[in-house]
């Protein structure tokens, strides 16, 4: 017998059940669902709707069921179709028709709801604690190689040169700003749907706030029509998934390239690499391709809840039971790839010397030696195309601007003195850029410092 049985003439069709149900997934939600089963009993006794043995009964009987559980000891039904439901089945059985009291003033539709917002929540902290890992681990990082310089690229063609510990902090920057938007989707994630009752809110004298200080939520939703259809909070918080995926694809695409035989610039470790069936000379970068592979599933699960949530009328919609599988997939994938991300970094070996000679070359200080002009009075664009013509100069000789003559820097300019030979070194380049955020040695290292006061203060 079904718990919505009453109505019903006809057992439901077995491809129904099957179609219908969720309690192959949304099993995940049990700690959650029990934990809000808990809070909402209490408060129902708290009330005075339940008489205090009654609460006793329901309280004992959910907690021996939550052992069960986790001694592996139930088998959840599709009979019962999701998880609230098996619950509340299996808590009849446990203590009687007693248990039938559990739901009163609390439909389903307020309950998943609840659940949604638990783990959520829960796993907002998570994603934050595994972010602040990895910033940790770069900016450890960045400060074994403040000194190291590497070539700094646009369009992928070197550009300028910086210090390596500058181009670690970038990215721990962007995972900054992941962490401040989960903070900020926290505040929404952490208010209390229940109470909302299957739409239109409860003829019992419930009292919210009884439910929300158990669970620790710090608002409660105002209007209950809004409490039970609300996924703003999912689509926030896949968002907030995406941006991180986004980030660490990039960041994985750096290691990909740069542990390439061409750039050469960094070795993964040998235990976070893989080889080939076929070519025994092969070290593939597995971890960080998958990552970047992976960044599509979580993208498409924050596309396909949108999808799912365009024109949805008010309020609970059976389509909403879609929400969770992506969730819970975009929950696995994320902390997957930030987990094996910071003991990557950690253990990467940085070829120092091959990121020096790839800075030296390129002409990566091409534009010190126009702003060298500029500082003697020639205007800019002018300078600009005076160094254009020397590098020009310098591909059909086969040089370095560093080992042009004085003699030809002079024919190009007058103006250019034997001083240019100090002021155009690696060192010089990046510790010229003083101002504001640039990669000179001095920001570098008070960047490391601000980074590390701001996560001991997060
Ligand atoms: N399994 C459902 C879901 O995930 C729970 C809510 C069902 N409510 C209802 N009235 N059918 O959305």
């Amino acid at each position: 017998m079904k718990l919505w049985g009453g109505r019903f003439t006809k057992p439901t069709n077995q491809l129904v059940e099957e179609y219908t149900s969720s309690i192959q997934f949304d099993q995940r939600l049990v700690e959650e669902d029990i934990r809000g089963s808990l809070a909402h009993v209490r408060m129902l006794g708290k009330c005075g709707i339940l008489r205090s043995e009654e609460v006793d009964t329901i309280t004992n009987g959910l907690q021996r069921i939550q052992e069960r559980v986790l001694a592996g000891e139930v088998e959840f039904s599709i009979a019962h179709e999701d998880i609230h439901m098996n619950i509340e089945k299996l808590l009849i059985e446990e203590v009687g028709t007693v248990g039938g009291k559990l739901h009163t003033g609390r439909s389903r539709n307020d309950q998943v709801a609840l659940d949604m917002h638990l783990f959520v929540r829960r796993c907002t902290v998570d994603v934050i604690q595994g972010l602040t890992t990895l910033r940790q681990t770069l900016i450890a990082k960045a400060e074994d190689h403040i000194d190291t310089i590497l070539p700094g690229y646009t369009h992928l063609q070197r550009a300028q040169p910086v210090r390596l510990g500058h181009h670690l902090l970038a990215y721990v920057d962007m995972f900054g700003r992941d962490v401040e938007r989960l903070q900020d989707s926290y505040k929404r994630v952490n208010t209390l749907p229940l109470g909302a009752g299957a739409i239109a809110g409860s003829t019992f004298p419930i009292q919210r706030e009884h439910v929300a200080n158990e669970l620790g939520f710090s608002r409660l939703y105002e209007n209950s029509m809004d409490a039970v259809s609300d996924r703003d909070y999912l689509v926030e918080f896949l968002s907030c998934a995406s941006m991180i995926m986004i980030h660490l694809s990039r960041l994985s695409e750096e290691l990909i390239l740069w542990s390439s035989e061409e750039f050469g610039y960094i070795e993964l470790d040998d235990a976070f690499c893989t080889g080939s069936s076929m070519m025994p000379q092969k070290k593939n970068p597995d971890v960080p391709e998958l990552i970047r592979g992976k960044v599509g599933r979580v993208i498409g699960h924050g596309v396909s809840l949108l999808t799912t949530l365009k024109a949805l009328p008010l309020t609970y919609n059976k389509d909403m039971q879609e929400d969770k599988e992506g969730i819970f997939d975009t929950v696995d994938t994320l902390m997957g790839a930030l987990a094996l991300t910071a003991p990557m970094i950690e253990g990467m070996k940085v070829n120092k010397e091959k990121m020096r000679e790839n800075a030296e070359g390129g002409f990566t200080n091409a534009t010190d030696l126009a702003e060298y002009l500029v500082t003697k009075g020639v205007p800019f664009r002018e300078a600009h195309a005076v160094v254009g013509k020397l590098v020009l100069h310098c591909i059909e000789r086969k040089k370095s601007l560093l080992e042009l003559s004085l003699q030809e820097y002079q024919s190009a300019h007058p103006l250019i003195e034997k001083d240019i030979f100090t002021r155009l070194s690696l060192e010089v380049v990046t510790d010229a850029r003083e101002a504001g955020c640039g990669t000179a040695r001095v920001r570098v290292v008070e960047a490391i410092q601000k980074k590390e006061k701001e996560i001991s203060n997060e």
